[in-house]
């Protein structure tokens, strides 16, 4: 049956479909299959423990029946938001209402809306991208657009740091805005390379966006306050022509579908309109789960003290035992500044990071390729096929298993061509 031109974008074959099938195999496959691939955050238990507790307490107060037998309107649930509010004004005066938040079914639904409404074609013929400073980027947000051709992206700049590490910089050089970009879009922390841009490239960003009229989206999926998986001392950032884009998911309720998006009004009106055509509205249970956290600060708690450490531990013991097994030279580690992954690059790569994926998969080991993460960068750049990200927030037995056989396939790579 032949399908529209929406349908044939939108039924293709698309990185993040691969990875979420790639996830839902791994997570089904049990011990056969080692998933250090997706973004699949790890099962800790003081933070589950906390869950459970608090959904039982939604239980049997009717607080849970409560809210799965009713609709939100389209902005999200009211005491949430009001919630959130109070929260961000209280630790960072931002001075917002219930009217600079909505609440969407996850991030990745806020993304598909913002770069729908802010990029694509509009009615006087132009037509507007996206465009991210800073590639590689969230493979997330690859295909979130209806428009072909609809992201631009810059390529880093590169310091090679002691200990094997090395870190990503915007080239503000090359950053060249004119009346064809809709929107700024960064993840800070970075999926997938734990990059965390410094308060000087924010602050430079803000004002390129502000002086050419159009807005920063800084996504902070892993940042502060909440899920805080952020090891570098960063200030936060919004304004009111920020639009910040948090979400539940990291925290530990990936599967209750929330995100949060922090804007101005105006923004925050056209977002909630598009979520009741799109969806009636988003699903009310991850906020009701979250919603004492919130009131209480609970989550900042949880976050700085449960969270982040968990993953800071995890992050240094799969670096040392990745730099303590490969053996090549030509192996860096993007410096680990937070989210889940760590970024590896193995200059001048045999073969290609996706023939490499192919390897390792067939020995039951899943990462991902890095070219995927370059979504608008149209250069022939042989970096983008010399990276894998790892997800090492799994079990200590997968990582250390997974980085056991990464090594032995890198070795022997490395080995054949000296
Ligand atoms: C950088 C980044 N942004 C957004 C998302 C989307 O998360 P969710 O839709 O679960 O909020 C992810 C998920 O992995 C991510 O890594």
């Amino acid at each position: 049956m032949p399908y529209s031109i929406f349908g044939n974008k939108f039924t293709q074959h698309s990185g993040i479909t691969e990875l979420m099938d790639d996830l839902n195999a791994g997570v089904q496959g049990g011990d056969d299959i080692l998933m250090l691939g997706g973004g699949n955050p790890a099962a800790i238990p003081a933070i589950q423990e906390r869950l459970t507790e608090l959904m039982q307490q939604l239980l049997d107060e009717g607080k849970l029946i409560n809210t799965l037998a009713n609709y939100d309107g389209p902005q999200g649930k009211n005491s949430f938001i009001d919630a959130l509010a109070e929260l961000f004004n209280d630790l960072y005066g931002w001075g917002l209402t219930s009217d600079n938040i909505m609440l969407t079914n996850g991030s990745q639904n806020a993304f598909f809306y913002l770069f729908n409404l802010l990029g694509g074609n509009f009615s006087d013929d132009k037509k507007k991208k996206i465009l991210f400073p800073l590639a590689p980027e969230y493979i997330g947000y690859a295909d979130a657009s209806v428009s072909e051709d609809a992201f631009v992206a810059i390529r880093p700049k590169i310091s090679e740091l002691e200990n094997g590490l090395f870190k990503y910089h915007v080239d503000f050089d090359a950053l060249k805005i004119d009346e064809n970009i809709g929107a700024l879009c960064v993840s800070r922390p970075t999926n997938p390379t734990g990059n965390v841009l410094t308060d000087e490239e924010i602050i430079h960003l803000d004002k390129l966006a502000r002086e050419n009229n159009i807005p920063l989206i800084i996504d902070n999926a892993y940042g502060i306050p909440f899920p805080n998986i952020i090891f570098e001392p960063v200030t936060p950032f919004w304004n009111s022509n920020t639009i910040l884009c948090l979400s539940l998911s990291k925290f530990g309720l990936p599967g209750a579908r929330c995100g949060i998006v922090v804007a101005n009004p105006t923004i925050i009106k056209a977002m909630s309109n598009l979520s009741g055509i799109m969806a009636l509205s988003p699903g009310g249970i991850g906020p009701e789960i979250a919603l004492p956290l919130v009131k209480t600060k609970e989550i900042l708690k949880l976050s700085d003290e449960v969270i982040k450490p968990f993953y800071y531990q995890k992050s240094q013991k799969a670096i040392q035992l990745l730099q303590a097994q490969i053996s090549t030279p030509k192996f860096k580690i993007h410096k680990a500044e937070g989210a889940l992954f760590l970024w590896l690059w193995f200059k001048d790569l045999p073969i290609s990071s996706n023939e490499l994926y192919k390897c390792l998969k067939a020995k039951g080991l899943l990462i991902v390729s890095g070219h995927y993460f370059f979504p608008g960068l149209d250069q022939q750049w042989q970096h983008t096929q010399e990276c894998i990200r790892l997800n090492y927030a799994q079990d200590d037995d997968v990582v250390e298993r997974g980085i056991a056989i990464l090594a032995d396939e890198i070795n022997a790579l490395y080995s054949e061509v000296n």
